[in-house]
């Protein structure tokens, strides 16, 4: 982005460490939100894929502030959904409406439900999505879909994979997406397709169960889709 920005980053798992970090690092003033965040500073366990507890990581990066997810929602200028998808619109109803209120939410969330077992399914496909359910249920805020069909070590930093790769948007804004898409490039994104209206999030959200079948077939998360056409 051109500008340094009040960021909120909304949800405390890897992904919105991962963004958090990077947007600090770009220079924004990043607020992360969380249901309590007393109890989130507390967690002393390790993370599911081993990385170290929240309290160690929070305490490591003094620069990034967590607090409720309507205080951060408040601070932001712009608005990342970093949340359990299936949790998303709960999340995101705590934040406030009208916190959320001509702002731009990037939505980053995978609608996945893991109730019945692995692999997950999608708890919207086909003719919804959670980013349009998003756009409904917030109608004043300006939804952007993207970085939801890679790794979040990918999102900030696509120079972890050679070659050409892709990147999605997805909006009803064209303003929005206009920033969203210096956002992308600010972490280094060069391959950025616009879909069109929220509705075109539908195809990325169901490329998931394609691409967590990859991840177990390629033994890591270091790969992308890229689009190839004549
Ligand atoms: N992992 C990846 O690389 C990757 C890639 C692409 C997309 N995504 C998507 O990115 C999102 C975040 O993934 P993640 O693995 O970082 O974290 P996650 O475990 O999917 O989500 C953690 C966040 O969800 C919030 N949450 C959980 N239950 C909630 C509830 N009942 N009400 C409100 N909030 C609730 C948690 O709040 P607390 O902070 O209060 O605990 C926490 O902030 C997901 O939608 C995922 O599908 C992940």
């Amino acid at each position: 982005m051109e500008t340094e920005m009040k960021i909120a980053v909304l949800g405390t798992g890897m992904v919105g460490q991962t963004i958090a970090v990077r947007l600090s690092s770009l220079g924004h003033d990043v607020h992360m939100g969380t249901r309590d965040p007393a109890e989130t500073a507390g967690r002393r366990e390790p993370g599911p894929w081993g990385q170290p507890s929240f309290a160690d990581w929070l305490e490591a990066h003094p620069e990034i502030t967590l607090e409720s997810f309507e205080a951060a929602a408040h601070h932001g200028e712009i608005v990342l959904n970093c949340t359990a998808g299936g949790k998303s619109l709960e999340a995101l109803r705590a934040a406030g409406a009208d916190k959320l209120a001509g702002k731009v939410i990037v939505d980053i969330a995978n609608p996945l439900d893991s109730s019945r077992g692995m692999p997950p399914v999608l708890s919207v496909s086909n003719t919804d999505s959670l980013g349009e359910q998003i756009q409904r249920a917030f109608p004043a805020a300006r939804v952007v879909k993207t970085l939801n069909t890679m790794n979040c070590n990918i999102m900030v930093d696509p120079s972890r994979i050679p070659g050409v790769h892709h990147v999605f948007l997805s909006g009803n804004d064209a303003e929005a997406k206009r920033q969203v898409r210096a956002l992308l490039e600010s972490f280094g994104w060069q391959h950025i397709i616009d879909l069109g209206d929220i509705t075109t999030a539908r195809g990325p959200e169901q490329v998931l169960p394609l691409w967590i079948r990859l991840w177990g077939v390629l033994g890591n998360a270091d790969f992308n889709f890229a689009v190839v056409h004549g």
